[in-house]
């Protein structure tokens, strides 16, 4: 018996229509097993080949790994610049293409050419070394979705230094602790952003996380974003200020392969955020490769990706893969619904967008707006549609394909990590044929395994998610806490990199990740991922989102508990509670009936949109929570729970 019981069943696959597999850089399964074939067979040379292709070299690396587990080094004494990759390489060729086109929340349109962007960088890297900044130092980033977050990553990546960004959503205490645990001295930041037809504060913001203590802090460099300059105070300087001071012309620092680029913080299920560390050689070898293999990018194509640069795909998506790839990145600062619910598609049609890249719960929230929305903008210049985050379920799956793709893109649903720095399993949209809820197959060179609680390999069927072989963009470290990264990696099968997911495979060795293992409910001896439920759910054609958690029960060990919340048009009821639960007794079977179904508003969600299923596992069971909430989009969301339930 496996471990993790799955019982949703999908049996639609779409293959990668054949015009676009003509054009694709990976045109075929035959060429994808071959690839996979040369990455099983002989592993350094495989990565060796990919890291010629990918980079410049200054010096050429020698031993291409070095694995003593859980520690592993890649492209032993070579040295690089990941920003001479991302810009000088470009130039002069692409000295007029466009490498940002951004448009703010209010709507104002800004272009940087690779020619503008890398003076930008120069100059902002030569003001970073005026205050000090030397390489290994940290700088931390927070910043709205404006090009100069970029241009602050990259600016960072040119002397060695090590950067931090810190979402813009996070709160001053967030943006203290992180600081403070990187031991940055130097904040690049802006006096604020725009979202949702509001103001962000980040340099209130900043000044609080300061005053609240960052030992290590010296300066705050300060991004104007808003009509009115700011006051600043001593310790903070003006950015343009900065910048109009310093030389144009900054040689890159050529650093260690094993140079640290950057940490970035991700939660965990207890303690502390964690500082992910990745380092240079790997991760931008692997945020290149993954970039044009997954996202199958082609002279002058926009790619769009709504993530911002606070979490890992703004990082590996937004800037270091697209720019590696000489691409046009399209950057969106604000709201996804601002000031309408189809600014998204807008956007798509304003800048001719071939390829989007963004979220299940995004998917799940247009589908619910209705498709009126997206109708009203002409797609047609989308050529490739991704998803990544969280398992999406087959039914948004479908909407993306057939609202959004027209029926005529194919769709990349992408799993990775903030640990693995860049998509490991996905579609090579050209070659992989698709079943709507499977990230389908790894990458070549990537090779994971759905193992049992023994450890015993599964073939078809469910259990925890590894990877058995070393990477080259796998994390490092936690900073600061070597044994944290073997403890919650290493330790659960030695050597082996464990995910933390569940999957199950199928038959044709399809991987269908069901979520975090700790959102898994034991019903009648099975262990469900929640997803599933939720999926069963969601494909009623009243609801529009759902999650699941269990409650302790005396009688049956678990109970199933569902928030649910509805569609616009439709009213909640007793009635249709019932039809609910009958609904995944149906879907999935008696034993998984719901025993309690709650309507919701909305559900809590982290700013990046994960549903936190730990919160409503407290509510559930009817206890207060002594979770840590400082990543909750909305605390409000948590009370109206709360007095539901009263
Ligand atoms: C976790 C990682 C990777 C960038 C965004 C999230 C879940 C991510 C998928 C997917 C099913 C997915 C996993 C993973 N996840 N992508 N395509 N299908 N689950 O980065 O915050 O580090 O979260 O997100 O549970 O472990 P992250």
């Amino acid at each position: 018996m496996s471990d993790i019981s799955t019982v949703l069943q999908e049996h639609r696959v779409f293959a990668p229509p054949p015009d676009f597999a003509k054009k694709a850089h990976i045109g075929s399964l035959e060429q994808y097993r071959a690839l996979c074939a040369e990455a099983a067979a002989d592993g350094d040379a495989f990565w060796a080949a990919r890291a010629k292709e990918e980079l410049h070299w200054q010096t050429p690396f020698g031993q291409v790994l070095d694995w003593k587990p859980p520690h592993a080094r890649w492209f032993l004494g070579g040295t690089t610049n990941l920003a001479f990759n991302c810009l000088d390489r470009h130039l002069p060729k692409r000295a007029a293409q466009e490498a940002i086109r951004f448009e703010g929340e209010p709507g104002e349109v800004r272009v940087l050419t690779y020619q503008q962007l890398f003076e930008q960088v120069c100059r902002l890297a030569n003001a970073l070394k005026a205050l000090g900044v030397k390489a290994g130092d940290r700088v931390g980033i927070y910043l709205p979705m404006v090009p100069e977050a970029a241009i602050a990553m990259l600016a960072c990546a040119r002397i060695g230094a090590v950067h931090s960004v810190v979402f813009g959503g996070f709160s001053a205490e967030a943006l203290r602790d992180r600081l403070a645990d990187a031991g940055a001295t130097v904040l690049l930041t802006a006096d604020g952003g725009y979202r949702k037809g509001a103001v962000v504060p980040l340099l209130a913001n900043a000044r609080a996380a300061k005053a609240a203590g960052i030992p290590t802090l010296q300066h705050t460099v300060v991004f104007q974003r808003l009509p009115q300059a700011p006051a600043l105070v001593a310790g903070e300087h003006d950015w343009a200020a900065l910048c109009a001071r310093a030389s144009a012309d900054c040689p890159p620092t050529w650093v260690d392969s094993e140079h640290p680029l950057f940490i970035l913080y991700t939660s965990g299920s207890t303690g502390k955020p964690k500082g992910v560390l990745h380092t240079t050689g790997g991760y931008s070898v692997w945020a290149s490769l993954t970039t044009r293999w997954v996202f199958d990018l082609h002279e002058g194509d926009r790619y769009f990706c709504t993530a911002d640069v606070g979490w890992v795909t703004g990082h590996s998506y937004v800037v270091y893969g697209p720019l590696l790839n000489g691409t046009t990145t399209v950057i969106y600062e604000g709201a996804p619904t601002t000031p309408g619910p189809d600014r998204l598609w807008q956007l798509i049609a304003a800048h001719q967008v071939n390829v989007f890249y963004t979220a299940p719960t995004a998917i799940r929230a247009f589908m619910r707006l209705g498709d009126e929305h997206p109708r009203k903008h002409d797609l047609s210049s989308l050529r490739l549609l991704g998803s990544v985050g969280e398992p999406i379920n087959p039914e948004a799956w479908m909407w993306y394909r057939d609202v959004i793709g027209q029926g005529r893109c194919p769709v990349v649903d992408t799993w990775w990590q903030t640990e693995t720095g860049g998509i490991l399993i996905s579609p090579l949209p050209g070659a992989t044929p698709t079943k709507p809820g499977s990230a389908t197959l790894p990458l070549p060179g990537i090779f994971p395994e759905v193992l049992d609680q023994k450890g015993n390999r599964v073939e078809v069927g469910a259990g925890k998610l590894f990877v058995t072989r070393p990477w080259p963009s796998m994390l490092r470290t936690v900073w600061g806490d070597d044994e944290r990264f073997q403890k919650t990696y290493f330790a659960e099968r030695p050597g082996l990199y464990f995910t933390g997911d569940g999957a199950r495979r199928d038959a044709d060795g399809y991987f269908w990740v069901i979520g975090r293992v700790d959102d898994v409910v034991n019903v009648a001896g099975h262990r469900l991922g929640t997803a599933e439920i939720e999926s069963a759910l969601v494909s009623h054609g009243k609801v529009a989102e759902a999650a699941v958690v269990g409650r302790p029960d005396a009688l049956k060990g678990t109970a199933l508990v569902c928030f649910v919340t509805v569609k616009a048009s439709v009213e909640p009821s007793e009635a249709l509670a019932a039809e609910l639960k009958a609904h995944v007794a149906k879907e999935i079977g008696a034993f998984a009936r719901p025993d309690d179904l709650r309507f919701a508003a909305a559900l809590p969600k982290t700013r990046s949109g994960k549903i936190m299923r730990r919160l409503l596992r407290d509510v559930a069971a009817g206890q207060d929570s002594k979770q840590d909430t400082t990543t909750l989009e909305d605390l409000s969301v948590l009370a109206a729970l709360r007095q539901d339930d009263e």
